[in-house]
Formats: structure tokens, C-alpha cells, sequence
């Protein structure tokens, strides 16, 4: 959602502001805006829109002078995309701006409160009371104005503010949204994550929730909300500046795509280790593990249907019951978690506002908490008893594909790892996994050369009004995303159906209009998933099947198909999105939409 940037140092502010606020991008907005000091004033550009509007009325950047200065794209909460709501909001004085992340939940109360005393209001965001506040609560002292006005907020909020007394100073406030501070020479930034820094430096500082900074360009002063100075450890970001661009590719999404099997290969590969899974960051004893009557497995969108994939693997390896919750309804729902429940909550940004909060009620039921996670430092990773870390590397379209295959190789790890320490993945049937594991990486490259089709396939058909996924056990959890995949990023409609249940109802919306996407890899039910097939084609939908490529029986039923190699029945997810997710990316290309940012979207879901 909103990404915030700042920086102080000795080149001109605002085309780094804007590259910034560019690699900030992914994270979806609707406006944008910079405000930068120079000689004693405040100068402030916004627009509603993309960055390009900003780019034009300031000529990238060089028409607004000044060396500190602060920036943000906006993904409208409160009010509409307008100019007027775009962030930086300034005071009525004209010395503070502020850019904000978050939601400031008494936001109303404060503006009545301000309201009152005289202070005037332009826009219908909650972020302008802060603004105010610290017009309010400033008599001389940045710091104690920030530290007054921080105590009066409710909410998430990360922070970036310049006052023009102050010059060549900028404030970062961190409370439950990302912020991070680049430590460069002779200058500084702050930024809502590493990929606006890396072009910079890759040192960093991760601040807590609770902590505040002051940035100049050649000092950084980090302060616990009391305003007690803390000494904080330098972090060094292994992600470098080409995985964050586009690498010759048209999208982001089609490069992430293509970079699935070295993804894969750096997510699992340091975690095998002569023929054993060797999982760091899996705290928990023997005894503990005997201990563990139930899995939850919680995340929010794809992260969930990796969720639900895990849950068919885990519960058949380990013979423990598993259930995967929607983050959002997990929070809510009084959920019976103890002491002896395992919760694994997965999330690739690792700021999700619901998953933030499932986790957070999981661990106050006192659940042992294990996270997986894309984003190093991430709230999500903090907060977890522990966390197994996808090594991705950045993902920067709004639709995940290397996220969600690396989140199920972990859960593949663990599944396998965690029978066989229990007792119930014997000798052989181990190393068969984990060979099967250790091959993913290239089964998944396998996955992409086969499917040179999936373009064509997507010409046929990218102008079906709608469709169904339907499959069944694995094939159902793998529909899940598949539907979604089509969904966001070319707004059709698409079901994803588990096959045997289409009869007690939904058959009636099948017609000759239909697409049916049937995935008929799992073979114990690939029978039953034929019967499904024929159903829908007596009644004139066209099918388009995706199964494994020794399957031939598949081209009698099917009127097209996608192809997945061959491998374990229980490690067949992997593989088998990729096509479904080239489908997806070709089908939302021909019907031109914008597939890096989808409208209505944003990568990362930092508010409930
Ligand atoms: O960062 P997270 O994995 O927690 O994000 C969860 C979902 O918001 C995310 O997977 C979303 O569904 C994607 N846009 C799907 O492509």
C-alpha cells in the first residue's frame, strides 16, 4: 500500500525522492507526491494518478530545488485520489509536512479536537491530524513534538516528516507499518522497504515498532518512544538493484515467473544437506513436536492457497490433523489454539495487516508460532516464535507467482522434515522425498519450457467472460490460485471449484459460453476428474485440461491442454501452477491490462 521515501544529503532531493517513490511503485497507489526544504520554506508538488504526472510537473524532479525532502505514493483509505488528499500534507503555518503510512484510528476525535482550536482542514484524510498535532506541540523542539504528537495516535502509522526550521533534518516514526533507514555517506534515507534503498546502499537499520529517528545527512539518532537514544545494529540487505528491475522482460510478473527455478533453488538448496532437511529456524524439541495435536495454518490470499496446499502435504506426512484459516476470519473467530497447537502463518511481505493480527491472537492463546517469510526484518518475522525465510528475492509485481512456489517448497520441507522426525515419513520414503524436493527447481523450469502454447491458448481464450478451475485434492488447493492468478490481473471471473461439488449446484451456470479449466494431475482421482470433464462438455463447455506429461489419456477428453512433468503426487503444486500462471499473464496481456499494477490492488495489504 502507501510507500513512503526520505532523504537529506548533498545532491538535490527530488529526482531521488521520485526514483524512489518509482521502485515503491508495486506496492499500488493512486496519487503521489514530494515536499522538499529549501531557504527556510517547504515546497510541495502532488498529483493525483501515476508518477508520471509528478515526473511531468516537475521535470523528474529538477524543477524543485532543495536537498532534504520527503515523498509518498498513495493508495486511497480515507477520501478520495485527488491532489488534495495526496500526502505531503502540510501545516496551516506552512513549517511541518508529513507523509504517512497507515490508519490513524481516532483520527475524528483529533480533528474535532483541532477543529476547535482553530486549526483548518483541506483534506479528508486522517493523516492530516498529525500534521496539526505537530504545529500544535511544537514550540522549538522537533524531537519533542514528534514524541508529543506520537502519544496522541491510534493506529499503524510509519511516519516521515521535515519542518523548515530544521534544515537538512527529517523525522521517521515506526508504529505496526514498515519503515526502514538507509545509512549512507554523507547522506540518508528512510523508506517503506529495502527495494527504494538498494540502489543507494544496502546498509540499513530496521526500526522497531515504537521507535522514532532523526535523519541527517551525516548522522542517524534512533530513540525509543521515550526519547531515550538506543544503539541499533546495522543490517547489511543481500537483495542487489538488477532483481529489483525488469530485466529486459515486458512485466515484472513474467520475469518473476521465469525466475521461479532459482528461486526455488536458493530457497531449498541450503536447506538439504546430505540427503537431510536441515531447518534452522525450526525451534521446537522432540518432546515439543510429540506435544503438537493440531497445525493452523493462517495467511491472507495466495499466501493462503500456499496454506492450503501445505495442508493436504502436512496432514498426510505428519498424520496430524491440519486446518489452513483465512487470516482475515482467524482473527475474529475465537479459535480454539492452546499450547499444543503449531500456527504457520505465511506471508511474502511479511506486513500483512490481518496476518499481523492472526498471528498476534494465535500467540496470546499461547501457540507455538513458526512464520514463513519473504521480507528479512519484516513485522510478520519479528513477531514469530520462528521464522524459515523464502529466499525469492524481491517480488515486485502485485501478483506473487515466485512468492507463492517458494512459500509451498518451504511447506514441502517442513511437511517432510517434520514426518520424519515424528516417526511417521519412513527411511526410503524420505529420501524419495527429498530427492523429489531437490528437483523441484528443475521440474519447475521443466514446467515453463513446455508450456510454449500457453500464449496461444491465451488468444483463444481471453475473451471468455468467465470461468471455472475445477480439481481435486491437490488439484483443487492449486485451482484456488490459479483462479486468483486470472482474476486480479485480468479482471475476468473465474470460480475455483473443487469437481465433485459442482453437481449440488453451480453446474447450472455451465453452458457452451464456459471455459472449464480442469487440473487432472493428481492421478489416484484422475478417473473421478474425467467424469467431471465429460459432465461439463455435455453440457458445451469447452475444456482446457492441465496434466502431467505422460498422461495421454488426457487429449481424448480435453479440447486443449497444458502439460506438467512428471513427479511426486505430493510435490505436483509447484510445477503445476506455472503454466496456469503463464495462462493468466498471456490472457490479462492480450485483453491489455496493466499487469505489474492491477487497479484496486496493492502488493502489499497493510491495513485491515
Ligand atoms: O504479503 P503477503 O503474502 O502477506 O500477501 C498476501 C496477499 O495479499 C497476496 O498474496 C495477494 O493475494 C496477491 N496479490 C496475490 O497475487
Amino acid at each position: 500500500m502507501c510507500g513512503i521515501v526520505g532523504f537529506t544529503g548533498t545532491q538535490q532531493a527530488a529526482p531521488v525522492l521520485l526514483t524512489g517513490l518509482k521502485r515503491l511503485e508495486y506496492r499500488g497507489y493512486d496519487s503521489a507526491g514530494i515536499a522538499v526544504q529549501h531557504e527556510g520554506k517547504i515546497l510541495t508538488e502532488k498529483c493525483s494518478g501515476y508518477l508520471e504526472n509528478l515526473n511531468r510537473i516537475t521535470d523528474n524532479g529538477k524543477n524543485v530545488p532543495g536537498f532534504c525532502g520527503i515523498g509518498h505514493t498513495r493508495w486511497a483509505t480515507h477520501g478520495a485520489p485527488t491532489v488534495t488528499n495526496a500526502h505531503p500534507h502540510v501545516s496551516n503555518d506552512g513549517h511541518f509536512a508529513v507523509v504517512h503510512n497507515g490508519i490513524i484510528e481516532n483520527y475524528a476525535l483529533l480533528r474535532a479536537e483541532l477543529m476547535e482550536k482553530g486549526f483548518v482542514f483541506h483534506s479528508e484524510t486522517d493523516t492530516e491530524v498529525v500534521v496539526h498535532l505537530l504545529d500544535l506541540y511544537y514550540t522549538g523542539s522537533l524531537k519533542q513534538a514528534v514524541m508529543k504528537t506520537v502519544a496522541r495516535l491510534e493506529g499503524s502509522y510509519a511516519l516521515g516528516v521535515v519542518c523548515d526550521e530544521h534544515p537538512g533534518e527529517l523525522i521517521a516514526v515506526k508504529s505496526a507499518s514498515p519503515l526502514i533507514l538507509g545509512v549512507g555517506a554523507g547522506e540518508n534515507f528512510f523508506a517503506s522497504d529495502v527495494t527504494a534503498l538498494i540502489g543507494h546502499t544496502r546498509t540499513v537499520i530496521y526500526l522497531e515498532d515504537g521507535e522514532f529517528a532523526s535523519l541527517t545527512p551525516e548522522k542517524i539518532t534512533v530513540y525509543d518512544c521515550g526519547g531515550r537514544e538506543l544503539q541499533k545494529p546495522l543490517s547489511r540487505v543481500m537483495w542487489n538493484t538488477e532483481a529489483a528491475e525488469k530485466g529486459g522482460y515486458e512485466h515484472f510478473m513474467l520475469k518473476e515467473i521465469m525466475e521461479q527455478p532459482r528461486a526455488l533453488k536458493a530457497t531449498i538448496e541450503p536447506r538439504v544437506k546430505n540427503g537431510e532437511i536441515v531447518l534452522e529456524g525450526f525451534q521446537l524439541s522432540d518432546e515439543e513436536l510429540q506435544g503438537i495435536n493440531q497445525i493452523v495454518i493462517t495467511a491472507c490470499g495466495s499466501a493462503y492457497h500456499a496454506g492450503y496446499v501445505g495442508r493436504y502435504i502436512m496432514e498426510e506426512l505428519c498424520r496430524i490433523p491440519v486446518r489452513a484459516e483465512l487470516a482475515s476470519e482467524l482473527r475474529y473467530s475465537n479459535p480454539i489454539i492452546n499450547e499444543h497447537t503449531l500456527v504457520i502463518v505465511i506471508s511474502q511481505s511479511g506486513e500483512t495487516a490481518d496476518t499481523i493480527a492472526a498471528l498476534k491472537e494465535c500467540k496470546a492463546r499461547g501457540a507455538r508460532t513458526l512464520a514463513i517469510v519473504n521480507v528479512v526484518g519484516s513485522t510478520v518475522a519479528k513477531l514469530a516464535d520462528s521464522v524459515l525465510y523464502t529466499w525469492a528475492g524481491p517480488e515486485i509485481a502485485v501478483a506473487t507467482t515466485k512468492g507463492y512456489t517458494t512459500q509451498i517448497a518451504i511447506l514441502d520441507l517442513l511437511a517432510v522434515y517434520m514426518g520424519h522426525r515424528l516417526g511417521r515419513v519412513e527411511e526410503g520414503r524420505y529420501a524419495a522425498l527429498v530427492e523429489g524436493i531437490c528437483a523441484l527447481p528443475e521440474r519447475c523450469q521443466r514446467a515453463i519450457d513446455l508450456n510454449t502454447q500457453a500464449a496461444a491458448l491465451a488468444e483463444a481464450f481471453h475473451d471468455k467472460p468467465s470461468l471455472f478451475y475445477i480439481g481435486r485434492n491437490l488439484d483443487y488447493a492449486v485451482c484456488m490460485e490459479a483462479s486468483l492468478k486470472l482474476k486480479e490481473i485480468s479482471y475476468i471471473h473465474s470460480e475455483a471449484y473443487a469437481a465433485g461439488e459442482l453437481k449440488h449446484g453451480t453446474i447450472a451456470l455451465i453452458d457452451e459460453e464456459q471455459l472449464v479449466v480442469a487440473l487432472a494431475c493428481h492421478r489416484p482421482l484422475f478417473e473421478k476428474l474425467i467424469s467431471n470433464v465429460k459432465e461439463v462438455k455435455a453440457r458445451g463447455a469447452q475444456v482446457l485440461a492441465v496434466a502431467q506429461e505422460s498422461e495421454r489419456r488426457i487429449f481424448a477428453e480435453a479440447d486443449q491442454v497444458l502439460l506438467v512433468p512428471e513427479c511426486d503426487a505430493l510435490l505436483l503444486p509447484i510445477p503445476e501452477i506455472i503454466p496456469l500462471q503463464l495462462f493468466a499473464y498471456y490472457v490479462a496481456k492480450f485483453n491489455g491490462c496493466d499487469i505489474d499494477k492491477p487497479k484496486n490492488l496493492a502488493k502489499s495489504v497493510t491495513v485491515e
